[in-house]
């Protein structure tokens, strides 16, 4: 007969032979992949060189940034976390105006809110800025 109990995820990393700093390195891996700590400053992206037609991305310290629009202008920009809430494959930009991950499908609006499942919580959006041709992330 079959029976089914209940262990910790530390319980399990234990019972593999995992302890002490090894323990702490892989639960600390294991926090949710949508986490984005940004550098002080906010990340910035130089729009002379970069993002320079509609619909181009980049990614830069977990954060994929999409220019929506011509000119250089907040409004012309969204910026999401890159890691797919689902199980943490980086989204791409997609024509259609939807962040779109190519693990099994789910896609995003500009908001970072879900459209299409299996990914049921939103991408974390934040804050754009443009002061001349720097693109600031906030
Ligand atoms: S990892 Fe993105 S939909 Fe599964």
């Amino acid at each position: 007969m079959l029976t089914q109990e209940s262990i910790t995820r530390k319980d399990f990393l234990r019972s593999m032979g995992l302890g002490g700093s090894a323990l702490l390195a892989v639960l600390a891996s294991c926090k949710n992949a949508s986490d984005v700590v940004l550098p002080v400053g906010g990340i910035t992206v130089d729009l002379s060189t970069k993002l320079l037609t509609i619909n181009s991305y980049v990614y830069s310290n977990g954060v994929i940034i999409a220019r929506t629009a011509l000119g250089n202008t907040a409004n012309s920009f969204v910026a999401v976390a890159q890691a797919c809430t689902h199980a943490g494959t980086t989204v791409v930009f997609q024509s259609s105006g939807k962040f779109y991950c190519p693990n099994h499908g789910a896609e995003f609006n500009t908001s970072g809110a879900v459209t299409q499942g299996p990914a049921t919580k939103s991408l974390k959006k934040y804050m754009v800025a443009v002061s001349g041709t720097i693109l600031t992330i906030s």
